[in-house]
């Protein structure tokens, strides 16, 4: 049967996938908690829709950090795409592009940088890709890649800080999901200076210092991914970051972390309007990106149902899912008397 929302995608995704790799892509830290409250925390949250105002035209673009985009839902960053579908990042930044909006490209993609900034610079009017990033503990490698991502045209960095150490996934653990299959690599890692390849792993000593040392190497935008704390988005505002993203990386890292729609109102009230606040974790209805922007984000991302999409039907698949989810948000905004981004606020919701 054909999809009629993300939750079927997944499903469908499910069914066609090897076992590890759904649990992979599906799975999170522990017991799991973080990844339910992501998801349950919206439905938590009631509307208080507003009538009689004439929703009859209708705008979901919007703009982030000077970037149009067609509607405020962008591509979390997610790992290997090519486990999903042959064409791998490469069908997900067509289908980003095609639908107007950002694909956030993680670090450690199975497709070059290089490769993804080509594609996206096929499609007409494409808004750019971003580029998200791990400072390693090989600067060096760190300041390749950052020179690589503005040489290949991306808008932004996306500086993911929720990641000192790996969560531990207990779903990989019980399938020993510890390797990429044959064939498929850590793309960007291949080659180090033209020569070795570059080692993969975490920094746990990453302090603000790292943060304003990345500041110090380009002239890019750099959101922050990762914060659920309003005193750490203070300390954002002065290290010269650009936007943060709300997001506890989909409740793969620290179980029992808070969801991310419950800090985001404390986040942007922190702020103050002085950074764009972008949040992602459990966004799978129209209703649900609403509710984030009525909470004052200036846009989310989605990171599984992107991988679904890919998995069932490549391009199209992912196509389909922000096709969905752009329908449900316009649906979800006439109903509830808004007829562009601006007029949705925190009224809408019964708190
Ligand atoms: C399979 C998978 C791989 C991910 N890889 C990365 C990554 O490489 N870098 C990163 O910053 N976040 C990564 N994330 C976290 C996502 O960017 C995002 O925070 C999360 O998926 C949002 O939650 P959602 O999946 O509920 O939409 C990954 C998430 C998943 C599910």
């Amino acid at each position: 049967m054909e999809p009629v929302n993300l939750s079927d995608y997944e499903s469908a995704a499910r069914e066609k996938l090897p076992l590890e790799i759904f649990d992979y892509y599906a799975g999170g830290a522990n017991d799991e908690i973080t990844v339910q409250e992501n998801l349950s925390a919206y439905s938590r949250l009631r509307l208080q829709y507003r009538v009689l105002r004439d929703v009859s035209q209708r705008s979901l673009a919007t703009t982030v950090l000077d970037h149009s985009l067609a509607f405020p839902v962008l591509i979390a960053p997610t790992a290997f795409h090519r486990l999903a579908h042959p064409e791998g990042e490469l069908a997900t930044a067509r289908a980003a592009a095609q639908a107007g909006t950002i694909m956030i490209v993680s670090m450690v993609a199975t497709t070059p940088i290089e490769e993804v900034a080509k594609v996206n610079a096929t499609i007409p009017n494409a808004p750019c890709l971003w580029m998200q990033i791990y400072i390693l503990p090989d600067r060096n490698f760190t300041t390749e890649m950052v020179h690589r991502a503005e040489a290949a045209g991306c808008g932004a960095l996306v500086l993911t800080v929720d990641s000192p150490v790996f969560g531990q996934r207990e779903r990989d653990i019980r399938h020993r999901f510890h390797e990429l299959p044959d064939g498929l690599s850590l793309a960007n890692f291949t080659t180090f200076n033209g020569i070795a390849p570059a080692r993969f792993e975490f920094k746990a000593d990453l302090t603000w210092e790292d943060v304003s040392w990345l500041r110090s190497t380009t002239d890019l935008p750099i959101l922050l991914k990762g914060i659920v704390h309003p005193d750490d988005a203070c300390l954002a505002l002065t290290h010269g970051v650009d936007g943060i993203i709300v997001s506890n990386h989909g409740g793969r890292q620290l179980d029992t972390a808070v969801a991310t729609i419950e800090v985001l109102p404390e986040i942007v009230d922190a702020v103050a309007g002085r950074l764009p606040v972008l949040v992602d974790g459990g966004i799978r209805r129209g209703t649900d990106v609403l509710k984030a922007l009525a909470l004052g984000a200036a846009a989310v991302a989605i990171g599984r149902p992107v991988l679904w999409g890919l998995t069932v039907a490549g391009e199209a698949g992912v196509g389909n899912v922000l096709e969905l989810l752009r329908r449900e948000m316009d649906l979800a905004m006439a109903l509830c008397g808004c007829s562009s981004i601006v007029e949705i606020n925190r009224d809408l919701l019964r708190l």
